[in-house]
């Protein structure tokens, strides 16, 4: 998990508020990071006492921890429509806006979420916002780096390179793509900001993420569900 420590008891309520949402025979897809995996432990749980799911995952790591967990995976190909995705995300605003891709697998997010007929965050209260206001995480073909690099520019942001922790150069995704991080600050429109990101060439997919139905909010270890 990318930040162990940071408010893991009320992501951990939030993660597994939101697997009691699950029924035998749904179809899920399952988002990628350290709130998420406490939903996909908790399936594991379920899974174990005779639940009956199947789930297509958004990276390697939620394959990883899903198939540990004893869930059943399938892919898009199978299951072209999923019954519910659930994910974190690194942001969420009052109308239900979020910034995702603080792990680099927002573009399989974003395909699996839409793949969905509900789509499901699960977040500790500290990413509950007003306005949102993180870096937009974008992935990029390499080929096409310094053109996005320069549209970012002219578009107010200020574009970063996302460089690896464990590894010299920059990180790759699970698409062997780049993540630029742009940053934008308090994010007056975040539709439009989103059309405006999508017609950049090169930009495979970016972080806003404005189709969500529901949110599992958890703060001292309360969780509060918040639907559109
Ligand atoms: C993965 O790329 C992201 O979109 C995550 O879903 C998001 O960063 C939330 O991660 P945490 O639950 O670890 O904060």
């Amino acid at each position: 998990m990318r930040t162990p420590g940071s408010n893991q008891e009320d992501k951990k309520a939030a993660g597994e508020s939101a697997a009691a949402l699950i029924k035998d025979g749904m179809v899920l897809g399952l988002g990628t990071g350290s709130t998420v995996a406490w939903t996909i432990l908790k399936l594991g749980e379920s899974v174990k006492e005779g639940l009956d799911i199947l789930a297509v995952p958004t990276s390697y790591q939620s394959e990883a921890l899903a198939i540990q967990a004893g869930i059943q995976i399938t892919t898009l190909s199978q299951h072209p429509v999923l019954d519910l995705a659930i994910d974190g995300a690194d942001q969420i605003d009052i109308s239900l806006r979020a910034i995702k891709g603080g792990g680099a697998a927002h573009t399989r997010e974003k395909v699996v979420s839409n793949s969905a007929r509900r789509f499901v965050i699960v977040t500790d209260g500290s990413k509950y916002v007003h306005k949102l206001s993180v870096p937009v995480p974008l992935e990029v073909l390499s080929f096409a780096f310094n053109l996005v690099v320069r549209r970012v520019a002219e578009m107010g942001g200020q574009p970063i390179l996302r460089l690896g922790k464990m590894k010299d150069g920059p990180v790759i995704t699970d698409n062997g793509n780049f993540v630029v991080d742009a940053h934008f600050g308090p994010i007056e429109n975040p539709q439009g900001l989103s059309a405006a990101l999508c017609s950049i060439p090169g930009v495979i997919e970016h972080g806003i993420f404005c189709n969500i139905d529901e949110v599992h909010v958890a703060r001292g270890g309360r969780v509060e569900i918040i639907r559109r």
